[in-house]
This record gives C-alpha cells, structure tokens and sequence, in this order.
C-alpha cells in the first residue's frame, strides 16, 4: 500500500480508535471478559507439549480468560506446597489448591503438583522432635529421630497424593536438592539431607509411586541446564535410577533472562534424554529490565529462539509452563518475564511464539501492524 494511503488509513484508524476508547468499545478486555481475537497458544502448540501456567489463589480469578484461552495444563505457585497443605501437623487444608484444581478439571485441563518435598515453605514442625528441638540443629542425631522425619515425610506424601489421585498427573516430588556448591552434590542445608542424607530422595519416589502408580514423577531444580549444576545433578538421577528408584522425569524450572545461553540449554535436555527421562520445563520466566519497544522486541526474539528449541526436542519435552501468565501478578516483579503485560495485553514476546519460524522481526510487522 502507498505510503500516502497508509497515513490517511492511518489517520483513519487512529480516529476510530479514539471514538472506539470513548465508547468504551476499546481493545483491551475485563480480566474475567471475553478476549480480542488472539490465536490460543494451547491450541498453536498441541501438536507439540502441553503448555502451562502457574496460577494462585487470586489469579485463577483474575486471569481466568487467559487461563482458559491458553492453557492446557495449571500448576499452584504456592497452594500445593508442604506449608500450603500441612502448615500444621495433621491439619491439612485442600480448600485453596481445590479452587485451582476444580478450575482445572472444569476446563479439561491437566495439573502438575508442586511440591511435595522441598526444604523452603515447608512448616517448621517437620523437623522438630517431641520435645520441639530442630533435630537438624541437635549434636547429635538420633535413629529414632530419623524415623519421626521419615514418617512425617511419607505421611505428607501419601495423605496429599491419594487426595489428588486422578485429578494430578505429574508431581514435583523432590524440589531444589542439588547443591548450588560445586564442592557437594547435595544441598548441605537442606533439613531432610541433613537428618536423613541422601537417602530422602529415594524414600519420597517410592513412597510418591507406592501410593499413585499412575502419576509421572519428577525430580524440579532450577539452573540444572547450565554446567554448573547439570553433571553434578545428571550423577544423582543416574545413581538413582540404577537403583531402580521411580523417577520419570525432569523438571527444569527456566527462570532466565534474556541473552542466557541457549546452546547450554540444548546440551542439557541433549544429557536428560539420554538418561531416558520426560523433560518438563516447569517455571519459564524470562527478565528483561529494558521494556522500551527495542528491550521487549529482544525479549521476543528470545522467547521466539526458546520456543523453537522446545519444539525441536518435542519428543522429550513434554509439557511447558510459564511461571505466571501476566507482569501484573509474578514473583519477579521488576523483571517483566512473562507473555502478557501488567495491563494483561499480549506482548512482543506472546506473538513471537505464536510463530516460531520466522525472526522477530520478521514478524512483528505482520502482528503488530508496525
Ligand atoms: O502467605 C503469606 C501471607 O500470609 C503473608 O501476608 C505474605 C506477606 O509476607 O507472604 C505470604 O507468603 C508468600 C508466599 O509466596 C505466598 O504468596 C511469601 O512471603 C513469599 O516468599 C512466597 O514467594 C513464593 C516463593 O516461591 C517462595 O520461595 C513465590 O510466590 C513463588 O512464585 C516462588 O516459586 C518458586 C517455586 O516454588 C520453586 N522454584 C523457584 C520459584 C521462585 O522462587
């Protein structure tokens, strides 16, 4: 179109819009109300892996349009978690993770639970003995320590999982073992290493598939694409396994920035595989500080390389959830990870995945009409 027609159209649409906004009829949408004609990501990525968002009490709420257009699959960001579930002992509260569950199963859609065991939000009273001493703070621990832990241990994960058998199909069993220190492999402040050692990890899988046979069973952790971390947890999953313990998978939580190495990621899902595990990415957020039209158009050109290599390695990959689904409501609230913004619009990087097969760039002025 001639450059003069598209300022007149220009002009047009720009008197349209104003009209449109003081109507009221404008292109932004209620949070509970219909959406604009945008493409649905679940259904854009079928064919591939399941795609997923974390939500939590307030978001299933406010984000419930987003939700139900784009996601085949909910984790709870904090719900399910030991202090969610047990904050007292033998006092556990289903209400808030059954909202975010029920909402799911209305949907039709699938739910990872997150997470059984794990040495943050998890109640204090886990590790306390008879008398209310942090065993893991005791000189000296006791056999009979060990067993009051491991049997809460395994209390925990057969009350939760029997509640949510056929309603969670993937469980993080284990969360954020490995240790961020080159010198162990296990994390040395973790409080059940510390009183059980390694032997918590084994004791979780068996008690998680004892009690759901069914349900797909991963071991979380974040950083474990990069090589760091990635030999150190590749020999514990390796010894484990030839141990015969049930784990099927492999949770990679994704919490990046843009300009983070994507080959490192490749050769990381590459050494899983290999081991025979599923791949879930589990918690992708991608930061970028710069939100100016240049940062956001970086950030979808990373998403838009992301995505590509999630869809190459679709046979091992199967499922991706984005930890959180809008700016307005993220763990990382200075880092703008997400696809939607804080006015819940899809961003550069939303319609960067939707079409991964061509650069940014050459996509933008096609969705953006830029
Ligand atoms: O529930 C309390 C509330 O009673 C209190 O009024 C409020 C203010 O202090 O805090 C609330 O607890 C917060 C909790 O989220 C629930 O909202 C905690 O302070 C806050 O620290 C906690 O943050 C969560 C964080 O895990 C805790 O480690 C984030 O929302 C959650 O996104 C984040 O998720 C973790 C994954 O589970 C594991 N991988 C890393 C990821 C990011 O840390």
């Amino acid at each position: 179109m001639p450059r003069k027609w598209r300022k007149i159209t220009g002009c047009a649409a720009l008197l349209l819009l104003v009209l449109a906004l003081i109507l009221g009829v404008g292109c932004s949408y209620s949070t509970a109300g219909e959406l604009p004609e945008i493409p649905s990501l679940k259904e854009i990525y079928s064919d591939y892996f399941e795609i997923g968002a974390a939500v939590n009490g307030t978001t299933v709420t406010t984000h419930k349009a987003l939700i139900d257009k784009h996601f085949s699959s909910l984790t709870a960001e904090n719900e399910m978690k030991p202090e969610g579930l047990q904050r007292q002992e033998g006092r556990f509260l289903f209400q808030v993770a059954d909202r975010i569950v029920n909402h799911a199963d209305s949907q039709g859609m699938k739910v990872r639970g997150h997470t059984l065991v794990w040495h943050a939000q998890t109640p204090d009273w886990f590790f306390r003995d008879k008398d209310g001493k942090r065993i893991d703070q005791k000189a000296v621990i006791t056999e009979a320590d060990r067993q009051l832990v491991r049997e809460r241990l395994e209390q925990h994960i057969e009350t939760v999982m029997k509640y949510y058998t056929g309603k969670v199909y993937a469980w993080d069993v284990v969360n954020e073992a490995i240790s961020d220190d080159g010198r162990y492999i296990l994390r040395q402040d973790s409080p059940w290493f510390k009183i059980l050692g390694e032997e918590f990890i084994e004791i979780a899988f068996r008690k998680a598939h004892e009690v759901d046979p069914d349900a797909l069973l991963f071991y979380n952790d974040y950083n474990i694409e990069r090589a760091y971390k990635r030999d150190r947890t590749i020999e514990m999953l390796k010894k484990m396994l030839d141990k015969g313990v049930p784990i099927h998978g492999v949770g990679i939580q994704g919490h990046w920035s843009v300009g983070d190495s994507i080959p490192e990621v490749e050769q990381a899902i590459k050494k899983y595989a290999e081991l025979g595990l599923e791949i879930h990415i589990t918690e992708l957020d991608i930061g970028t500080r710069d939100i100016s039209p240049a940062g956001l158009a970086r950030q979808a050109e990373y998403y838009r390389q992301v995505f590509a290599l999630f869809k190459k390695y679709s046979d091992v990959i199967t499922s991706v959830t984005l930890w959180g689904i809008s700016d307005r409501a993220t763990w990382r609230p200075n880092d703008n990870p997400l696809l939607f913004d804080k006015q819940m619009e899809p961003k550069p990087a939303f319609w960067a995945i939707v079409n991964t097969d061509k650069s940014w760039e050459e996509n933008r002025a096609f969705y953006l009409g830029e």
